[in-house]
């Protein structure tokens, strides 16, 4: 075992990363996530400004998922005790006379938002990391679609490799990608730090769901720990893009968040075509991960794998999240020992 990656630390670690717990259509009301084991109300405050705060109220501990939204905050359903969403610090006690102060320590916690890719993202603790930009869609003009979220009863690494996975194309997805040729070409996987890339030519294949229009360019672009996409390029026939990013709820439990993109020149359907393949696609990999022993990638070893070529990606995935991991223990330690 190497006690490096041990699930302990991997959790200390993704404190300090982004992962998305909502999508940003879905939080008009208050809506209960989980986060590394953490349990998260996410919401849109009157101001229109998402929030990620404590789930559990700090006064009797009710639950704020079933609290009213405020202008700045959540207000809880027990007492009405307020908190402002992104201090945490309670801003009114109904039960309070009003010339008493409100306790210091009346507060939840209060965290980093983003919205970006029409998901809210959050971080637990200061992020090391930004949410992940690819080049590639610089300058592109997308119509996006956020899926319905897929909770899978497995880690989220497992989650993210799949999704970058080709070998299992012919045997997990043959109803929907039809009669995928098995053998897998030397790939040119190219990684930088957390960042890893890959280019090939995906060839139509007959009677398959997944590719009608034509051969695509497949640019497999991943951004270590949680997200991974895919742009296929079409050339005259436009482009169209596949987002993955699984949030880790518990070691043993993700929620695949995932989106759809297309330019204006993809020939290839509607928006709404593409996302429901795309479901079809991905409710043929959930049964499949949800029976891996261990449930998780054991980055700390202690199972006995095999890989073989086609499984490059996977392993420079691999190598990205302990490159994260280690980035970020390392300083954490560094600071511990300089007494910050
Ligand atoms: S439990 Fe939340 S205000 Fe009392
Ligand atoms: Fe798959």
């Amino acid at each position: 075992m190497n006690e490096r990656y041990s699930p302990d630390n991997l959790w200390r670690a993704y404190r300090h990363c982004w992962f998305v717990v909502a999508r940003s259509c879905d939080i008009d009301t208050p809506k209960a996530a989980r986060l590394l084991d953490h349990d998260l109300v996410v919401f849109r405050d009157k101001s229109g400004r998402a929030q990620v705060t404590d789930r559990r109220c700090i006064h009797r501990g009710a639950d704020l998922a079933a609290g009213t939204v405020t202008d700045h905050g959540i207000q809880c359903p027990y007492h009405g005790w307020s908190f402002d969403g992104s201090s945490g610090m309670c801003t009114h006690i109904p039960s309070l006379d009003p010339s008493s102060p409100i306790p210091p320590n009346a507060r939840i916690g209060g965290y980093r938002v983003v919205e970006r890719y029409e998901h809210v993202w959050t971080c637990l603790d200061e992020p090391f990391f930004d949410i992940p930009s690819p080049p590639e869609l610089d300058g592109l003009d997308l119509e996006w679609r956020p899926a319905a979220p897929i909770p899978a009863r497995c880690g989220f690494m497992a989650a993210t490799e799949n999704f970058r996975d080709m070998a299992h194309f012919p045997f997990v997805h043959k109803a929907t990608m039809g009669n995928v040729p098995s053998a897998i070409p030397a790939l040119d996987v190219k990684r930088d730090g957390r960042r890893l890339s890959v280019s090939f030519q995906y060839d139509q294949v007959e009677q398959a769901h997944f590719s009608s229009i034509g051969n695509a360019m497949m640019h497999y672009h991943s951004y270590a720990p949680g997200f991974a996409a895919i742009l296929y390029d079409y050339g005259e026939t436009g482009k169209r893009y596949l987002v993955d990013f699984p949030t880790p709820v518990s070691r043993t439990e993700c929620v695949i968040h995932w989106g759809v993109a297309i330019d204006s020149q993809f020939q290839g359907g509607t928006i709404e075509d593409i996302l429901k393949l795309e479901t079809a696609v991905f409710d043929e990999d959930t049964p499949i991960l949800e029976g891996l022993t261990p449930p998780e990638v054991p980055l700390s070893g202690g199972w006995q794998e095999v890989s073989c070529p086609a499984d490059i990606y996977t392993l420079n995935y691999r190598r990205a999240v302990k490159f994260v991991v280690d980035t970020i223990l390392d300083r954490l330690e560094h600071e511990s020992a300089a007494g910050r």
